[in-house]
């Protein structure tokens, strides 16, 4: 059975949900679900953009033969080849005959990549500024090299200033009929999760993701077609701030989250200590997670949305508390960059932390690493306390 949603007059949304996969590429937990978008454009020719997960197969082929209603396919148009949404192309090309896959050099390459597909005579390959008429709408094709892979391409079709934008825009969490950002309340229920998706899959990805931004603020456009999550209809700019700020590695908001490993609490309660001093001092939403505890990947989002990150290790092994080594490790690879760190060490007979930990943030660009560190030797004794409220005042004298 199919489920549907119209677009706008002409185009349909043909994707569906998966709300039982755990984990998104098999690394990132994803208790919301998560949507895979795919939209049928119907006019003189129709054209479907891109297909989708092979869970929802069975949903998806309905929803493009509901949608067709007994006309023909004539381009399937393929922007990224992740098989979260290329894993239907093949059915696609079997169910639909007279279809001619329509994508770039790159994307074909791809495809021999991943399937053995015998697709001669029945493909369009097409290369940024190449335009696709269908009709009354007219496909225009724009190059979004590594957002979030480097075939991928975005489509923008004039008649109705539709961004069809692949990966970009979108947002982990499964859509609950509501389709439209309007119909969320996207601040409260899908920022965040838009912002993990964001910065754990194309974070790295920051100046590309910027050429694309300069490539659309050319473009007059009235809505954004994302592969996963909500349609973007109106308050475009709500979305393209964040975009700007992920993407120039800006924080979002000017506070505080205090990152910590403990063994058995005693790291933990310095970071305790820490927070009430800010909170004490007047620092609001300070934040304070558990590394061994909490998702990397929602570590990672707080790293890109707070301005001053404070991380906490025990001494292990002569070096790092292995996940906070791995956390740090991951903050590089992704880029993050310009932002305020505070290191506090433990270690009961030989505290190493920081100066492991300082190497790592050393090697990251533009990151200011405040000179209170704090040193804990097996517990938090009145000395540290005096030095976590420097740190304290030191964090909020950069706050302002
Ligand atoms: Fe949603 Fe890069 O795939």
């Amino acid at each position: 059975m199919y489920c549907t949603r119209k677009v706008t007059d002409t185009i349909w949304w043909v994707g569906g949900n998966d709300r039982r996969l755990a984990l998104f590429e098999n690394l990132f937990p994803i208790p919301r679900g998560v949507s895979y978008n795919s939209y049928v454009i119907m006019d003189e020719k129709t054209a479907l953009m891109d297909t989708t997960d092979p869970s929802i197969t069975p949903l998806f082929l309905a929803n493009v033969a509901h949608t067709l209603n007994g006309r023909k396919l004539d381009y399937l148009i393929i922007n990224h080849m992740e098989p979260d949404h290329c894993s239907n192309i093949e059915e696609i090309m079997h169910r639909y005959p007279e279809a001619t896959l329509v994508c770039n050099a790159k994307v074909l390459q791809m495809i021999g990549q991943f399937y053995d597909l015998d697709l001669t005579g029945r493909t369009m390959i097409i290369k940024e500024g190449d335009t696709l008429s269908l009709g009354s709408h007219t496909l225009h094709f724009v190059a979004a090299p590594m957002v979030h892979w480097p075939e991928v391409m975005m489509v923008y079709e004039d008649s109705e200033k539709i961004l069809f934008s692949a990966d970009g825009f979108g947002s982990f969490g499964a859509l609950n009929g509501n389709l439209f950002n309007d119909e969320v309340n996207f601040d409260r229920d899908w920022l965040d999760d838009a912002r993990r998706y964001y910065t754990n899959i194309v974070g790295k990805y920051g100046v590309q993701v910027q050429a694309v931004l300069k490539k659309a603020s050319g473009l007059d456009i009235q809505m954004i077609c994302p592969l996963h999550g909500p349609v973007w209809r109106n308050n475009l700019g709500y979305i393209l701030d964040k975009y700007v700020k992920w993407s120039t590695y800006e924080p979002e908001d000017k506070s505080v989250a205090i990152m910590y490993g403990s063994m058995y609490g005693n790291t933990e309660r310095a970071a305790d200590i820490l927070a009430t001093a800010l909170s004490t001092a007047g620092v609001k939403d300070v934040r304070v997670y558990d590394i061994s505890n909490t998702h990397v990947s929602e570590l990672i989002s707080e790293a890109f949305r707070c301005s001053h990150i404070v991380i906490a290790s025990p001494t292990y092994n002569g070096g790092l508390y292995p996940v906070v080594e791995s956390l740090l490790n991951d903050m590089k690879a992704l880029n993050l960059q310009n932002r305020t760190f505070a290191l506090i060490e433990n270690g009961t007979w030989a505290a190493t932390s920081n100066k492991h930990m300082r190497a790592i943030v050393e090697t990251m660009k533009n990151m200011t690493i405040l000179d209170t560190t704090v040193t804990v030797k097996s517990s938090v004794k009145e000395a540290q306390i005096e030095t976590l409220q420097k740190l304290a005042k030191e964090i909020v004298d950069s706050l302002t």
